[in-house]
């Protein structure tokens, strides 16, 4: 018998969404999917507070979600890999003032702030097992108790893909059943779609 196994894959490299936007400038349609503004509506729907002080999102790519999203935020700090990618969503947001935007690798970045909304939409299942725990945990150090983390992601298969939306959602599921930790999260509300799943976090402790 082999006692060959195979390596874990790594999170997906800044290159491989650079490239893809600069073949594509909007290469999910973001912008004209209808599925897509259903889920952006479902995702802003899904938010408990009218107002949210500062908000943190990652992997905002082109900025269609960041565009919905400003609407509910004081202040919204929106963060890519890809320069391409946000060169597009600094444009969108041009008058919204309250919007900033880096280009930043989670988890290997993390702004240094506290935030009242996390937005982890359509960006865990790239990252390898490790980078979602790391991630985990910078999300924990940096939500505010009462702060709402907002997980949206699609479930089918992508061969690409280090992780499944559903491991990434289990995994912040199995985080919220832990009581072990200083800080931790409460399962507010979970939705889930022939497609995609959303689910809503706060954070208790
Ligand atoms: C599928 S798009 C999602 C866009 C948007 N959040 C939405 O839901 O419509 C994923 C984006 O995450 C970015 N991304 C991938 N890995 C990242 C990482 N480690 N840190 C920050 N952004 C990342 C990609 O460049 C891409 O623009």
């Amino acid at each position: 018998m082999s006692s060959f196994q195979s390596p874990q894959p790594q999170s997906l490299p800044p290159r491989y969404f650079e490239e893809m936007y600069s073949e594509n400038p909007d290469p999910w349609q973001f912008e004209t999917s209808e599925y897509e503004a259903k889920k952006y509506a479902a995702t802003v729907a899904a938010l408990p507070k009218p107002i949210y002080r500062s908000a943190f999102e990652i992997g905002g790519s082109i900025g269609v979600l960041t565009q919905k999203l400003a609407d509910r935020c004081e202040n919204l700090l929106s963060v890519d890999v890809s320069q391409v990618a946000q060169a597009k969503a600094i444009e969108r947001c041009q008058n919204l003032s309250q919007v900033r935007f880096e280009i930043m690798q989670v988890p290997q970045q993390f702004p240094d702030e506290q935030f009242d909304l996390i937005l982890v939409s359509e960006v865990g299942y790239y990252l390898s097992k490790q980078d979602l725990q790391t991630t985990q945990s910078h999300i924990l150090n940096h939500l505010e108790i009462g702060g709402h983390l907002l997980l949206v992601h699609w479930t089918l298969y992508a061969r690409d893909y280090p992780l499944s939306g559903d491991e990434v959602h289990d995994s912040f599921l199995a985080l919220s059943a832990e009581q072990l930790t200083s800080r931790s999260l409460r399962h507010l509300a979970g939705q889930r779609e022939e497609q995609y799943r959303l689910d809503l976090f706060e954070r208790v402790s």
